[in-house]
């Protein structure tokens, strides 16, 4: 890993494309705050923010005021004035051509200016933008900036499908080298799933645990309890598999199942191994589907703002995943996802191989080691022992590693800007992840576009969402068996 020292001697820029949507002014800028509130900030750090919008300067930081209060900014006395003097607006249109010569010539005046290009626009513009930057000469492979770094900044979705993804990756590569490209899953930047690293790598003892041999099966579980918002079109041309699966959970999953990298703190390393196990997962047939995958809608989705009345879109997703190598042959790992949930949670629930021993009682319901990632931050042990004074069994549970991070933490955008400052990839996807994380859901899109595949089941709203247990059915061994170990 690069050391993390900041450049104090240039100046610094973060160009945020579409410095008017909900990304930039609820989510970067808010984080930005807090990293200059901590002293994170290179002295000679600057924003400027392209928008259509008709706005002056003046008037864009009145604003971020607002959406920062309401991002629950927490603003120390006259901090704000100081932190909001960094930022600039910049009136212009991500397509136009015009719009970055503007830039430039108002900002790079100096060649060996660092800069972050964040394209926090709508997906649709990402290889435009990436290109026009490109081609003004302001960052890419194709020119020299003494020494400065020219990094690129983007944040899911990367493309809607493999081949969409495949051709954004081609586009990005023409003009950018691959270091250069930051690709954003903010998940990566969440403390507690950071920790599901150290906790399987830096404690030796659950290693000889952590395999076939010992689990019967992993559960991935991200529930949120809201619906889904104002989001209507955005959510109805995407789902659940789309929209939190083959990202967020694929993530969570790579870091459950991947072998231990050659180095803890080697970018290179963890990355490559994600890949890795990734590539284990073999093509999932189109016959096998109905009994690895489901799909379902809350109740009421239809009746959603901006959402088609008849539409198939899920917001309840669940994935079965059988990883074809030595350590993980014949262990399903279960990936749900939903809106419209009892509860929010996310969780990993490794369930270990029942010994040969009669359970009597409630005793049979453990076994279990949970790591809890939200809302509560933990790791919890569940154990069968006898219940006190009769001759029968409980669940107990041993609690440990409750930490309030979420809260006295930095935040996820905190902690990916500045590594992005500091030129830290490692919480950042490489391109073969998200074509191989692609590669596997895209059976299941096709499927579900086509014939039988259409239908989608139907859940109450603050439910736990369809019965899953399809997915466990023993017919359903898709990889072959590894020998016996
Ligand atoms: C986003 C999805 O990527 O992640 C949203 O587009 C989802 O639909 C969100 O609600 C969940 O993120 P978090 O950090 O609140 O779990």
């Amino acid at each position: 890993m690069p050391e993390k020292k900041m450049d104090t001697e240039k100046d610094e820029l973060l160009v945020l494309i579409g410095g008017t949507g909900d990304l930039a002014t609820r989510r970067i800028i808010p984080a930005l705050y807090r990293l200059d509130n901590d002293g994170k900030l290179p002295a000679r750090f600057r924003v400027i923010a392209l928008a259509r919008t008709a706005l002056d300067t003046q008037s864009y930081r009145d604003m971020l005021k607002k959406t920062c209060a309401q991002a629950g900014a927490c603003f120390k006395s006259g901090s704000w004035a100081g932190f909001v003097g960094r930022i600039h607006y910049l009136q212009g249109d991500a397509c136009d051509p015009g719009s970055y010569k503007k830039l430039k010539s108002s900002w790079f005046a100096n060649k060996n200016t660092n800069a972050l290009f964040y394209l926090a626009c709508t997906p649709d513009i990402f290889g435009t933008a990436a290109a026009l930057i490109s081609k003004a000469g302001l960052a890419g492979h194709k020119a020299d900036y003494n020494g400065a770094y020219r990094r690129l900044l983007i944040e899911k979705p990367f493309g809607t499908d493999l081949s969409s993804a495949r051709e954004l990756n081609r586009l990005l590569h023409e003009h950018y080298k691959e270091n250069d490209i930051y690709r954003i899953d903010h998940y990566l930047g969440k403390d507690a799933v950071q920790n599901i690293l150290y906790f399987r790598f830096a404690n030796p003892i659950f290693e000889p645990l952590w395999n076939r041999k010992h689990i019967e099966k992993i559960e991935i579980t991200v529930s949120e309890s809201g619906g889904i918002g104002q989001r209507g079109a955005f959510y109805d041309a995407t789902g659940a598999l789309r929209d939190m699966l083959q990202n967020h959970l694929m993530q969570l999953f790579c870091l459950c199942a991947m072998e231990a990298p050659s180095d803890l703190l080697s970018q290179e390393a963890i990355r490559e191994e994600k890949v890795r196990v990734l590539r284990s997962i073999p093509h999932i047939k189109s016959d096998l589907i109905p009994g690895m995958a489901l799909r379902a809608q809350y109740h009421g989705y239809l009746q959603e703002a901006a959402v088609n009345p008849a539409s198939f879109t899920e917001t309840f997703v669940a994935l079965r995943l059988d990883v074809d190598n030595w350590r993980w042959s014949g262990v399903p790992f279960i990936l749900k996802t939903g809106k419209a949930m009892d509860r929010s949670k996310t969780e990993i629930v490794v369930h270990f191989k029942k010994g040969g021993a009669l359970v009597h009682g409630k005793g049979g319901d453990a076994n279990h080691l949970v790591l809890r990632i939200e809302p509560e931050e933990g790791a919890v042990l569940r154990f069968t022992s006898k219940a006190v004074g009769l001759e029968e069994t409980v669940s107990e549970e041993l609690v440990g590693m409750i930490r309030e991070s979420r809260l006295k933490g930095p935040g996820p955008y905190e902690r990916l800007l500045g590594d992005a400052i500091s030129g830290d990839s490692t919480l950042f996807i490489r391109f073969d992840e998200t074509e191989e994380a692609w590669r596997i859901v895209e059976p299941i899109l096709n499927y579900w576009k086509t014939g039988p595949g259409k239908a989608t089941e139907q859940y109450a709203r603050g439910s736990v969402g369809p019965d899953t247990s399809v997915l466990l059915a023993e017919n359903s061994v898709r990889v072959p068996k590894q020998a016996a170990i």
